[in-house]
């Protein structure tokens, strides 16, 4: 059995804008580091080596109390010893706690000979995001732990779908503001209307069928939420220059990253990527925010 192990935990981008909740994709980059050690005595252990200043106390902390559902789960007891770099930045709507939620419990269920299944870890890392954001949702963890696009299909009880997906370009602009994904959700309307709700449970199919037959133009022209986006993106300055601005440089389409700041569009080509973030950049130094580029790919590969 393994002693030690360190794992990459990718960032991700939750809803891909029509899908609320349901919808989630992995990108390549940034990725937090995780290293876990199996302890002999019970219980857990965490240290973080970046700036955060994150809580330590399990229960407080989205990878341990992840962790302790995990440990829950198990016929006896159990003790880990955890050390995590955090390179995606908290609360900037690119899946930050999931990722050390999900990279917590996939390690251990490999340091422990892989007893949990794909579907029990997602689990277990939900009772990270609750820590985080007060409720349990899957669309980063999901994508985090199988890699690729996932729809969740539903939570209670779980159902999960992995998306074929064609190669795809991500840009993404983090503008240094903080939103709280608690805050994004309260503002949101609890009624939809039937008009609205009928476009958009049409771009979440076109966009999912657009995915699977590879068929980029379908994806561009359901990349369009008429719920979410027209409530949450008065949070993010620039927002509407920078959609706008990009698909006019050739991406074709993108959103809030999550419940932001963060801003992802979706390209076919590298050279159009590196053109939006171009684009994004000018966008944030003219409005006078500190931002921060990702030009980075759609991660098909497991956790
Ligand atoms: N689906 C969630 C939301 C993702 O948009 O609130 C938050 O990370």
């Amino acid at each position: 059995m393994r002693k030690e192990i360190t794992l990459d935990c990718p960032a991700t981008v939750a809803n891909l804008v029509c899908g609320f909740d349901i919808l989630g994709m992995a990108l390549q980059d940034p990725c937090d580091r995780i290293t876990m050690r199996l302890r002999d005595e019970p219980g857990i252990l965490i240290t973080h080596t970046d700036s955060y200043d994150l809580p330590t106390e399990p229960e407080k902390n989205v990878a341990g109390a992840a962790l302790l559902d995990l440990t829950a789960a198990l016929p006896g007891p159990a003790g880990f010893e955890l050390e995590i770099t955090k390179n995606i930045k908290p609360g900037s709507g690119l899946g930050s706690s999931a990722a050390s939620a999900a990279g917590a419990v996939v390690a251990a269920n490999k340091l422990l000979g892989e007893p949990f299944s794909r579907h029990d870890l997602v689990r277990f890392a939900m009772a990270g995001e609750k820590v985080a954001s007060g409720v349990k949702h899957a669309d980063n963890i999901t994508p985090c732990i199988l890699g690729g696009v996932t729809l969740i299909r539903s939570i209670f009880p779980l159902d999960i779908v992995s998306l074929g997906a064609p190669p795809l370009y991500v840009t993404v602009v983090h503008p240094q503001i903080e939103v709280r994904t608690s805050d994004a959700r309260q503002i949101l309307r609890k009624e939809v209307l039937l008009k609205n709700a009928i476009r958009q449970w049409g771009n979440i199919a076109g966009l999912v069928a657009g995915l699977l037959q590879g068929d980029y133009d379908l994806i561009g022209r359901s990349l369009e939420d008429v719920i979410i986006e027209p409530v949450r993106s008065i949070l993010i300055p620039g927002f509407d220059e920078v959609k706008s601005g990009s698909r006019e440089a050739g991406a074709l389409g993108g959103g809030i990253s999550g419940s932001g700041p963060s801003i992802f569009m979706l390209s076919k080509t590298s050279n159009t990527a590196h053109e939006v973030a171009r684009l994004m950049a000018g966008v944030y130094q003219r409005i006078g925010i500190d931002y921060k580029t990702y030009v980075t790919t759609l991660r098909q590969e497991p956790l």
